[in-house]
Order: structure tokens, then C-alpha cells, then sequence
């Protein structure tokens, strides 16, 4: 095995604190620089380590000669306030004794001091509180929603952002087109022509980071606070927060074995400005919604002039079938808003998506997200449309289908060995997830609590509802884990269900 040489890495150019030197008063430029930098260490503003500016470029910053600053930084250098390191610069000493140094509080908010009336957006009051439940505290096994980072083609992905940015043109530095990068924009028109029977041109693709993104414009453009919108019930928990946090009143409507229930979601609230759904495969439940229900749907959009937000995050990955055709492709009446993700078949933190906006509502789109963020950056755009062009994203969609197949299976046979009939499993057959209910009286969350105590992390199935009516059970995530850890993870489960 090789080993690594240990890189000590240098930064050029420490951040200039806020140093200002006054020239009328008697107090000497170096003494006001030293006094300044020794201030600011004591007080904690600079911390141990902390890369400083050179002299020069003290000097120039200040507008003065580079004589002071020299003798003040001698001085500190003598004094144990700073250090130097060959080749890197000078640093704030990483050997100050603590009780030197002002434990004060810097966030700005001093302690029990009254701050006055904090009043913030009902909006975001309304969101639930931000925590890191427990079981989202660590990776394992049955992770939801995460890829096979191991099988990703890490060689070809940096070799085109080196390729990229070796060739980087000064125009990609200016703000890019709000809609998105215009080839990668052509490249995923047709993927989605070709792969997912969406019916689209380049012109009415957005690219944005993430789903996330594109539910929350999608939102932004079409819903008014207080108006009632359908989503699925149980249904992915971030829509839910999109909505809550836009004021609108949400319909929950049940997800049965053909998918979300329009008759039902009609006999609730025909009147619903717009039913988010994900028909491919229903997020947790794995369902794919019948042909029926949605000719049903987009008959209601249509008929009360309502809107249909498609979210189609992971349907790529079809064991037993072919991938289910979208939505979209199937409305003949521009009431279809489409939106996918690079999240599940490259990785998360990419964060690039996509939505396939009607032709009327383009304009609309584009001025809100004027007003959100402006545009995508532009590096990762320019990669991936390298990537997908040149068929590495056809090629890892092929690999990944059959990956994911085998981890699925076995994880569906770990479940039959170790479970028998007693837990119920569904959806395997798409996406990179599948759910267990479990038996009556037992309790997902609580259950998932103490399983992440002993490092085994289980997506409870119960928050995915918003009504009291709530079947317990396991989101189980079988992406990322190889088939080799599954069975022993199944075996844990086992364990903590019936400890
Ligand atoms: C139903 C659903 N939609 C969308 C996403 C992807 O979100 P993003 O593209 O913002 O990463 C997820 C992620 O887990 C999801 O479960």
C-alpha cells in the first residue's frame, strides 16, 4: 500500500480584520496595529491559527508604509501573539493560553439582555421545529433516498470538472441564463423525450437545485396563501413543508394500491388550486398510480382549472417492468408541471433538478426565481452536460438498474428469512427504497429511537402522515448498502423489534 505524503497546505493571503489606524493622533501607527491585533486576539475575535495578512498587504489595506506594520508585527511575534510558518505566513499563535482569551459571546446576542420584540413571518413559525431527529443522525443499511456512492464513476466525473475548468471561458463567470444552462438544458430534453415519455423542448426546462427547489417555485408561482392544495397521504414531508411554509391549506388524501384516491380527494375538495404527487412511485408507499386514476386526475385539473405537480424523483429504477411513462406526457392540457432530480441517480449534494414548465408559464417562473436566487451556478451544469452527452449518464443508469435490483432482492429475501409473513413489504419493486409495516401494537418512532442508540438508523413510517390515522412501519433505504451488509442489518432489525 502506498502511503499519502502529508500536503501541509498554504493559504496566501490571511482576511484583513478591521483595523483602523488614525495618522493625527499622537498614538504611533505600529502601537495602534499592535494594540488593534492584540485587542482583537484577546477579545477572540481572531482565533488560534487563524491565517493573518502579510505586512505588504496590511500596508496597502491601510494605505500606510510598510515600516509600522513591520515593527508592530515583530513585536506580536515576540510577544507569543503570533507565529510564523515557513512558506506559509504568519498565523495567530495556536499556543496562547486559554484563560488569555475572552470567552465572550459572539453571535451578537448578549446573553439575558432584552432584544426587543423578535418578530418573524408567521410563515416560518408555522414550519415545524428544525432537529435532527434520531434516526437521521447517522448513514447505514437502510438510509433513504441515498445512492450507491460506491458503484459512482468518481474517475469520470472529476476528469470532466478538470477538463471544464481547464477551458473555463470568462463568460461563464458572468450571472448565467435563469432557465439554465442551455446545453444542459438540450441534454435533458432529450433524456426526458426518450426515457420518460415527457413531452418538452429545451425552452421549458428550468434548471434549479434540486427537487426542493423546483416544489417551492412551482408553489411560489401557482398557490396563494389559504388555498387548499391535495397532497398524498402518507406523502414525502418536505412538500408538506413547502406548503405550510406558502399559508396553504392542505388536503390530505389516502394512497391506496393505484395510488392517490382522485374520487376521494374530490369528494374532500374538488376545488383544490393543485394536488402535488408523485405517480411514478409514491413517496414512501412505492406505488405506481393506475392508468385510470390518472386519466382521472388530470380529467379533474383540467375540468376545475387546477394544477398537477408531478414529482418524479427516482423513477429511473423499475425492477420488474419497463419505467412507468410520466404524467406529463399524458396531459393534453398543459396542466402538468414536471420535476425531477439528479439527487438519486448521480448524488445529493449536486443539487441540480429540473422542471418542465407549460409554455405559458414560463415567463412567470422566470421572474420569480429572479427573485429567489437568479440562476443555477454554473460549473456542475457545464459537467453534467458533458456527462450525460457523452453517455456516461446512460451507462451509470444501466449499471445502477442492475445494482439496485440485486440489493433489493436481497433485502426482500433478508426480510422473508428473518420475518416470515409478520411484516408486510411494499413497493419493492422501484426506486431505492421499500416499506415494512409492522404489526399492530408496536410503534415506528419509538422503536427507531432505540435502534439509533445502538447505531442502527430506521425512517420511521408514521411522520410521513399528516392525519391521526398513521400506519406504523419502516421506510428501509436499500441504495447504499452493499448486498453483503444487508442481511446482517436485517438480522438487527429483528433484533431491536423484539427486544
Ligand atoms: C419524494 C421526493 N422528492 C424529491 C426528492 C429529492 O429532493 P432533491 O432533488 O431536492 O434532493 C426526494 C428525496 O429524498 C424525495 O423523497
Amino acid at each position: 500500500m502506498t502511503t499519502r505524503p502529508t500536503v501541509t497546505k498554504s493559504f496566501r493571503g490571511g482576511i484583513s480584520p478591521l483595523i483602523a489606524v488614525d495618522r493625527e493622533t499622537a498614538k504611533p501607527l505600529h502601537r495602534q496595529i499592535y494594540d488593534a491585533f492584540r485587542a482583537k486576539i484577546l477579545g477572540g475575535d481572531l482565533r488560534a491559527g487563524q491565517l493573518i495578512p502579510s505586512t505588504r498587504e496590511l500596508a496597502s489595506e491601510l494605505r500606510i508604509s510598510r515600516i509600522p506594520a513591520l515593527n508592530a508585527y515583530a513585536q506580536l511575534l515576540a510577544e507569543g501573539y503570533f507565529e510564523t510558518r515557513v512558506g506559509a505566513g504568519t498565523f495567530v499563535s495556536s499556543s496562547l493560553p486559554d484563560r488569555l482569551i475572552s470567552c465572550g459571546d459572539h453571535t451578537g446576542q448578549a446573553a439575558g439582555a432584552s432584544t426587543g420584540p423578535r418578530r418573524i413571518a408567521a410563515r416560518a413559525s408555522a414550519l415545524p421545529r428544525y432537529e435532527r431527529l434520531p434516526w437521521m443522525q447517522g448513514r447505514g443499511a437502510f438510509s433513504v433516498g441515498q445512492p450507491a456512492l460506491d458503484a459512482f464513476p468518481f474517475r469520470v466525473w472529476s476528469n470532466l470538472i478538470t477538463r471544464y475548468s481547464r477551458s473555463l471561458q470568462m463568460s461563464a463567470l458572468h450571472y448565467g441564463n435563469p432557465m439554465g444552462l442551455e446545453d444542459l438544458r438540450e441534454a435533458i430534453a432529450g433524456y426526458l423525450r426518450t426515457a420518460r415519455a415527457v413531452r418538452c423542448e429545451p425552452h421549458q426546462i428550468m434548471i434549479v437545485s434540486g427537487s426542493q427547489q423546483a416544489l417551492d417555485l412551482s408553489a411560489r408561482v401557482l398557490l396563494d396563501p389559504g388555498v387548499p392544495v391535495w397532497v398524498e397521504e402518507p406523502g414525502y414531508w418536505l412538500v408538506r413543508d413547502i406548503l405550510t411554509a406558502a399559508g396553504c391549506r392542505r388536503i390530505p388524501v389516502p394512497v391506496d394500491a393505484e395510488g392517490l384516491d382522485v374520487a376521494a380527494a374530490i369528494a374532500l375538495c374538488r376545488k383544490a388550486r393543485a394536488a402535488y404527487v408523485a405517480p411514478s412511485h409514491q413517496y414512501p408507499l412505492g406505488v405506481t398510480m393506475s392508468a385510470s386514476r390518472r386519466l382521472q386526475l388530470l380529467d379533474w385539473a383540467r375540468s376545475s382549472g387546477s394544477w398537477i405537480v408531478e414529482d418524479d424523483y427516482d423513477s429511473e429504477y423499475r425492477y420488474q417492468s419497463m419505467p412507468v411513462a410520466s404524467l406529463q406526457g399524458l396531459d393534453h392540457h398543459s396542466r402538468v408541471i414536471y420535476i425531477g432530480t439528479f439527487s438519486k441517480v448521480l448524488f445529493s449534494s449536486l443539487r441540480l433538478g429540473y422542471i418542465v414548465i407549460p409554455v405559458d408559464l414560463v415567463e412567470r417562473f422566470i421572474a420569480v426565481r429572479q427573485a429567489m436566487d437568479i440562476c443555477t451556478s454554473h460549473l456542475y451544469q457545464a459537467v453534467l452536460a458533458d456527462f450525460i452527452r457523452e453517455g456516461h449518464f446512460s451507462r451509470h443508469l444501466r449499471k445502477m438498474r442492475l445494482l439496485y435490483s440485486e440489493r433489493r432482492s436481497v433485502l426482500v429475501d433478508a426480510i422473508r428469512n428473518q420475518f416470515g409473513s409478520s411484516l408486510k413489504v411494499l413497493g419493492g419493486e422501484a426506486g431505492m427504497h421499500l416499506v415494512v409495516i409492522l404489526p399492530n401494537r408496536l410503534r415506528d418512532r419509538e422503536i427507531a429511537g432505540r435502534a439509533a442508540q445502538k447505531n442502527l438508523w430506521l425512517w420511521p413510517l408514521s411522520p410521513s402522515y399528516i392525519g391521526k390515522d398513521r400506519c406504523q412501519g419502516f421506510i428501509l433505504g436499500f441504495g447504499n448498502a452493499t448486498s453483503a451488509e444487508i442481511p446482517e442489518a436485517v438480522r438487527r432489525l429483528k433484533s431491536v423489534l423484539t427486544s
